[in-house]
């Protein structure tokens, strides 16, 4: 088959996302949002009917006790509490069904955890700005988000996987609202810096590449697609490929989720979801 053709370098693993499990119905897509401020707003990316996952990236800098930085390049400046205003998009977008994670790490951030401490303090700082917890500054305001999206990328591996289990914690919290934990690892499997975090288990779902990997116990597996050959420095398969060859190769495996898009932005400049959506 042509899929054995179309090889995914490992830059492409950087697009690859986890999604969340839901196995009895056609794939879903996820799309990466926040890092373009001409890719339109958040409420117009769920209100395109596209995407059942929207991250919102990134949190580029936490952890080693640095004061952590929210970074939604021209979206909005949260220092000056400017994306609280990002609130009724989040709500818009969970009215409609889209759960939206926020991601934490990215290519160009200082992030890291020291410790086990600092794993803690970390997941208290998620859960209280981002999540069901209280902060008098809270930069996407009240609006509660579904998840973390780990999209560890440099650095090292230590404490990932007690981050992971932090946060798990607080799904008990808060009224049991279930804090849905994705990741975003490279590959080779197990990926360098989450391969402990993936361990714990507690993860919804990761991403696999689909390959030559075995399904993780983790939840489904996305694959990760750049929305247009800009998006990404190699690895774009154009949406007849990958309706044609890629998907049917692995749509019968009873872990596959959809897809992942990187990002929002090159979505809009391609139409690559629209193309796609029905054979997802
Ligand atoms: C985007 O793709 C859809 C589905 O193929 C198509 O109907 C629509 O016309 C396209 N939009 C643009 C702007 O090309």
């Amino acid at each position: 088959m042509a899929a054995n053709k179309l090889k995914f370098s490992p830059l492409l693993a950087l697009f690859l996302l986890a999604g969340i499990a839901v196995t009895s119905r056609a794939g879903d897509i996820a799309v990466y949002w926040g890092q373009n401020g001409d890719e339109g707003s958040l409420a117009d990316a769920c209100n395109s009917g596209l995407y059942a996952y929207v991250m919102v990236a990134f949190l580029s800098t936490f952890g080693n006790g640095q004061t952590p930085v929210l970074n939604l390049a021209g979206h909005c400046e949260p220092s000056s509490g400017g994306c609280t205003g990002q609130s009724s998009d989040i709500q818009t977008c969970q009215s409609l069904g889209v759960k939206v994670i926020l991601s934490i790490g990215g290519g160009a951030g200082s992030y890291g955890l020291s410790s086990t401490q600092d794993a803690q303090d970390v997941a208290d700082y998620l859960w209280n700005n981002f999540l069901g917890g209280s902060s008098g500054s809270r930069p996407l305001g009240d609006a509660v988000l579904d998840g973390v999206d780990f999209d560890i990328e440099t650095g090292n591996p230590a404490h990932y996987d007690e981050l992971a289990t932090f946060l798990s914690r607080y799904s008990a919290q808060g009224g049991g609202k279930k804090v849905i934990l994705t990741a975003a690892p490279q590959c080779p499997y197990p990926d360098a810096l989450l391969g402990p975090a993936l361990q714990t288990g507690l993860f919804d779902s990761v991403w696999v590449q689909f390959y030559n990997n075995p399904p993780c116990h983790a939840g489904s597996f996305y694959v990760g697609v750049p929305a247009a050959e800009a998006a990404a420095g190699s690895g774009y398969v154009a949406p007849g490929d990958l309706t044609s060859a890629v998907l049917p190769a692995v749509q019968g495996n009873a872990k596959y989720g959809g897809i992942m898009v990187w990002n929002r932005f090159y979505d809009v400049q391609n139409n690559f979801s629209n193309q796609v959506k029905s054979s997802v």
